[in-house]
């Protein structure tokens, strides 16, 4: 294989924006003459606003845009909130603050943090036996408490700290490998680098104590640490949201009878409950409200969707994240998820956009951003699930995605608003819009509108 040697650099990161650009344009968009200006139209107006955005990560050149939408309504546990939310996908908004709304007459969300504990572990390898590891571990127990202190003073002032250290033995998996496993309480604060920095500190003063130990033979001694890493799957750290309302108010708005409504609802969930390929679709329409929360709110929406992941498949195989009863005469719905979100720390107060949206929601605590964002992951679902088992999935999603498809058209204001009147009572498909919108402009293919 030939590698075109002209688009590899070395010291790339060490270039100036300027030059990183330049350099781009030059070995892969042909030297485009417009991509540079194009790439600074995304710049922030502000070069203070645009410098700080820059140093969020290495080798920034430009701004990615998604948009910031609000889902109003939100009743959760009988405060109101206008929950903001980033995402590029067009109905995922319109459907939770639809929900919002249709749970707003009906009681609300009503949430609760379970529990808060987060988890971290050493993993490392050690050639002995076990019990002899486990009195070393009860000795040392102490020095591993006493050796972070300093570490987790201000986590301790503020009500955290290390909950716990065990010693795990998983040599019945892996021929010497065993785990020391910490719980921790990080407050307001996400807490990776918190765990991290605890985590790294155990295994040193573990690895210490141990060619220290007068009652460790010298084979006894040698110990390879493997890593040291925060756990992303926190089902110790956990939220509860819920919905209910008298069976027949379910049905406002619907022709289905509220028994038929409650027996597909029901039948619907229990397919995800059953079925790994609707599971995944499922959950994934969960995480369309759970990751535009945590995106808008400057939380990691990779640990929250690979946390809710693993916890859907905790009993060994991968089911609905939610829940659904009806029981004399009342529909239930409700949702178990873990996530670990922040409010202090991280981006929370750096990045403008996520400040404005911590003010949006009164500056929320982590319990409470917990519950709002699990009530716009029952609510996402809710109105998926309202819709596919009664009108279909794509009457609203189309609706939605017209706006994109006349843009894709190059349609102008004017005729936006045209085409929309006209779509108010059809079904949106695309072949339709394409063809609506080639005879408004008088030409009989795509290719004669020059986008
Ligand atoms: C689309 O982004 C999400 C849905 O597919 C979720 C679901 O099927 O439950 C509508």
């Amino acid at each position: 294989m030939k590698v075109e040697s002209n688009k590899i650099i070395k010291g790339f990161s060490k270039l100036s924006k300027e030059g990183k650009m330049e350099w781009i344009v030059k070995e892969y968009l042909d030297n485009d003459a417009n991509a540079i200006d194009f790439l600074k139209s995304y710049w922030h107006e502000d070069p203070k606003t645009q410098k700080l955005h820059d140093e969020f990560i290495e080798n920034t050149i430009t701004n990615f845009y998604i948009p910031f939408g609000v889902a109003p309504n939100f009743l959760i546990n009988d405060k109101v909130y206008c929950v903001p939310m980033a995402i590029e996908e067009s109905s995922v908004v319109a459907a939770s603050a639809k929900s919002a709304s249709f749970w707003l007459n009906r009681g609300g969300f009503k949430a609760q943090v379970l529990s808060k504990t987060k988890i971290g572990h050493v993993h490392f390898a050690w050639y002995g036996k076990y019990e002899r590891l486990l009195e070393f571990f009860n000795r040392v127990k102490p020095q591993l408490m006493a050796g972070t202190d300093e570490l987790t003073a201000n986590m301790r002032a503020r009500g955290g700290g290390i909950l716990d250290i065990q010693l795990v033995n998983k040599s019945d998996l892996e021929p010497n490998y065993y785990q020391l496993l910490a719980k921790f309480e990080t407050c307001d604060s996400m807490g990776a680098n918190f765990i991290n920095s605890c985590l790294e500190e155990f295994s040193k003063i573990f690895q210490a104590e141990m060619e220290k130990d007068a009652l460790l033979s010298q084979d006894e001694k040698k110990i390879q640490i493997i890593m040291c890493i925060l756990s992303n799957f926190t089902p110790e750290c956990i939220v509860r949201s819920e919905v209910s309302c008298p069976v027949e108010s379910l049905v406002e708005g619907t022709d289905m009878s509220a028994e038929k409504f409650c027996e597909k609802f029901e039948q619907a969930i229990h397919v995800a409950m059953i079925e790994p390929y609707r599971a995944t679709t499922h959950n994934k329409g969960i995480f369309n409200g759970i990751d535009a929360v945590v995106i808008a709110t400057g939380n990691d929406f990779r640990a929250v969707e690979a946390c809710g992941h693993t916890y859907a498949a905790r009993d060994g195989q991968y089911k609905s994240l939610t829940n659904v009863e009806v029981k004399d005469g009342i529909f239930r719905f409700w949702i178990d998820i873990p996530m670990a979100l922040g409010t202090v720390g991280g981006l929370t107060k750096l990045h403008p956009m996520v400040n404005f949206a911590h003010k949006l929601l009164g500056n929320p605590n982590a319990e409470e951003l917990m519950m709002i964002t699990a009530s716009t992951g029952l609510a996402q679902n809710f109105g998926a699930i309202r819709s596919l088992v009664t009108t279909g999935i794509q009457k609203g999603h189309m609706k939605m995605h017209l706006l994109n498809i006349l843009n894709q058209l190059g349609a102008t204001e004017e005729e936006k608003t045209t085409a929309t009147k006209y779509f108010k009572d059809k079904v949106v498909a695309h072949k339709d819009v394409v063809n609506y919108y080639l005879d408004l402009k008088g030409v009989k293919t795509v290719a004669e509108l020059n986008v």
